[in-house]
Formats: C-alpha cells, structure tokens, sequence
C-alpha cells in the first residue's frame, strides 16, 4: 500500500510526525511526502523534521507567500504531476490549512482515494479560510478520520452517512503527538532557561487571519496581554504573519515576544504555563493535555468540549473578557473530568483501519 503524504504548515507537520511514526512501524505501507512549502522559515518547518523524526520529504515544493487562489492553485498543479508519477493508493492530508484542500483536490480529481485526518470540524464561520478549506475537503474524501464524537455529528447533521465513505472517530492524533513527544521534550529542552521565564507565566499565541488582519481586534488583544502582563509574564512565540502586521502597525507589546519554537520548547512552555491564551486550534487542546485552562481569542471554536466543560473560555478579541477570563481561571484549579480526544490511540487506529482495506 502506497500513501501518498501531503503536508505544508506548522500543525501539520507534528500531526504527520505521529502518524508517519506509525506508518514506519508497517512494513507493507509505503509513505511518500510532499512539502508543498508553505511554511518555510526553520523554526516553522525544518526544526519539526529534526526533532520530531518526520522522514525527510521526497519532494518540496517551496509554494508559499501567496494569496489563496494562487497558493492553492500552484500547489494543485505541482501535487497533480507528482501523484500521476507516484500513482499512490491514497492521498493523505491534515487539518485546514490550504495544502490540504490544494491536495484533496487534486488527488481526488484523479481518482486517487483521499484521507482525511481531522476530519469533521466545524467553526460554523464561512468567513474562516480554513473552515472553507475543511468543508470542501470532508465532501470530496473517502476516508474521514474525525477526532471527537462531535466530529462525527457534524457529519451526520451534513448529510455524510448517505455517501459511500468511511467515517471513524479515532481520537486526535495531536494527543499522540503530545504524549509521545512529552517526555523527550522535559529532558532537551533548555527554553526556560534560555529566555529568563519566571515561575509563573502565561503562554500566548496569536496568527489566525480574522485577528491579525482586524487591526481593531488584534489591538484590543494587546490591550489586554499588556494590562495581564502587568501582573503575570506573558510569553509570546510570534508567528511571521503576526510580526509583520506589529511592524506595519508599531502596534507596541509588553510581553516576553520571542521567535516561534519548535515543539519540543512548546511542550514544555506549554506544561509549565499557569494559562494558555491562543486563537491556535491545537494549542488550546495541548492546554488540555497538559492541564492548563485556555482562553481561546477567537469568536468560536471547532473544540466545543472544551468550552462546554470549563477548560476552555471564548473571549473574542474583547479586552474586558479576556481580562476576566483571566481572572476567572487564575483562582480556579484544573481537574482533569473527560478523556475527548482517544488517549494517544489515534495513529494505531487509523492504521488499522487502512489495513483492513487492503
Ligand atoms: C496557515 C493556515 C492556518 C494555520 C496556520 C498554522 C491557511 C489558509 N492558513 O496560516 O489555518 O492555523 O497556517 O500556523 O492555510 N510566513 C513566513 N514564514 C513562514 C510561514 C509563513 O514568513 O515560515 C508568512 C508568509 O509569507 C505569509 C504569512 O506568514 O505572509 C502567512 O502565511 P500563510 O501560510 O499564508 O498562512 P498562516 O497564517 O501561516
Ligand atoms: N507550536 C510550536 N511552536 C510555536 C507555536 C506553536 O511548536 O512557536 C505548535 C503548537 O504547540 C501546536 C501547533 O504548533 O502543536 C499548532 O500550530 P498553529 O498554532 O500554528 O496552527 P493551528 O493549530 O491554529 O492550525
């Protein structure tokens, strides 16, 4: 059985890294894996490879710092030649990102067997690039893996039992990923260290689109890490879409602003944080992992579960509500009730579901 990997952006990479582990541990499956080179810069990319053990990509495509219609475009022309030259049993993509629908795509035009991991989320907000990117992806793959119960009813209510597809909810291959990398990560990683953190500190990510491009939201977030910072350090891995857009604005921060890290240095900034605030979807299911409460600067999230026990708040981009997240978790303490996302399982399973096909 040959799979044919496509992948091309941060997340994507360290839900490949467990995955492709598994992979490696079948004989009889073949992994190839494209780099579309969307993300490019060595700590968005290449670091992952080296820590995480990713098998080195037969082709890169370098197709990044595009619009959407001509990223996706490109990448579609380029994934096309390769997969009529692989000639795969299937098409493997991750996530949301606009590799993923570029390869869908132009895997499933060729009538190659498309599989998706992370299937079956939903923000329910069309205005997200990547809601549109996993929505038309779902609709044109043959085997859906989902990571959550809620997963699966998103694709009941969308009509998906009537079409001739496998849906599985095999629990989140990010959770294997994180436990997996955990332990490695407590004894390389010098982060601490190396940036002075002091024992108490809030980890925070911002790179979505609706609020880096809303100049409006993305300054009512500062307000609020400055305010919060005031008070706790706040850590801040800047993504390169978000530095520019800080640059172009000399919007000014008051936290600990540092390069984007590797995963390792995550995980443990992660483990180590008293809260994590982000508008990244995987971040806000690591705090989970890790038994960190989340403030989740976005209007929705596809992780609803979180949000519907109490790990996790929806704040927007609304200063005042971020600030009384804020408060609101410091004086709470985390007790882990739930096991959503499949305990660590999810790459076992996909396997053996593929096994079973050939
Ligand atoms: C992409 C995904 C998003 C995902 C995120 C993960 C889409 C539509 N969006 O967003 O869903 O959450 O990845 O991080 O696919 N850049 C660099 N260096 C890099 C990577 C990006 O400078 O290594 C710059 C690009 O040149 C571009 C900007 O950052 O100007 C945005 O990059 P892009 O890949 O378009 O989208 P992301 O915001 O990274
Ligand atoms: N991440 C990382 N270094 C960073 C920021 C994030 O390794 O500086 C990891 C993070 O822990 C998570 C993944 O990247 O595993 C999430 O990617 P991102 O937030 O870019 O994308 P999203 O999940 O929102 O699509």
């Amino acid at each position: 059985m040959k799979i044919l990997t496509v992948i091309g952006a941060r997340p994507q990479f360290i839900k490949a890294a467990a995955v492709s582990k598994e992979i490696n541990q079948h004989r009889e499956v073949e992994e190839v894996i494209i780099h579309t080179g969307q993300h490019f810069d060595k700590n968005m990319s290449a670091i992952f490879f080296e820590e995480m053990g990713i098998p080195k990509p037969k082709y890169q495509l370098d197709i990044h710092s595009l619009s959407h219609g001509a990223m996706t475009g490109r990448m579609m022309e380029e994934i096309e030649k390769i997969a009529l030259l692989e000639s795969p049993d299937f098409l493997m993509v991750f996530g949301d990102t606009n590799s993923t629908l570029a390869a869908a795509l132009a895997a499933k035009k060729l009538k190659i067997k498309v599989i998706h991991v992370e299937a079956g989320l939903r923000s329910f907000n069309m205005d997200m690039p990547e809601e549109i990117n996993r929505i038309l992806t779902d609709r044109i793959s043959d085997l859906l893996f989902c990571p959550t119960e809620s997963a699966i009813e998103n694709l009941k209510n969308e009509g998906f039992d009537n079409f001739n597809v496998l849906i599985s909810n095999c629990g989140d291959v990010m959770e294997d990923a994180a436990l997996q990398f955990s332990e490695i990560a407590e004894k390389k990683s010098q982060i601490r260290k190396e940036i002075h953190l002091k024992d108490e500190y809030i980890l925070c990510t911002i790179h979505r689109a609706e609020n880096t491009d809303d100049i409006k939201k993305l300054r009512s977030i500062v307000a609020a890490i400055n305010e919060i910072n005031e008070e706790v350090q706040v850590i801040l891995p800047v993504h390169p879409r978000t530095k520019k857009i800080f640059d172009q604005n000399e919007i000014k921060i008051e936290a600990s602003v540092i390069e984007p890290v590797g995963y390792l240095d995550m995980l443990e900034l992660i483990k180590n944080s008293k809260i994590i605030m982000t508008d990244s979807g995987g971040l806000q299911k690591e705090a989970f992992f890790f038994d960190k409460f989340c403030i989740t600067l976005r209007e929705e999230t596809e992780w609803v579960e979180l949000v519907k026990n109490g790990y996790n708040k929806i704040s927007g981009s609304d200063k005042a509500k971020i600030i009384n997240a804020y408060h609101y978790f410091k004086a709470e303490k985390f007790i882990k009730r739930h096991n959503f996302y499949g305990g660590g399982n999810a790459s076992k399973r996909i396997l053996m579901e593929l096994k079973k096909l050939k």
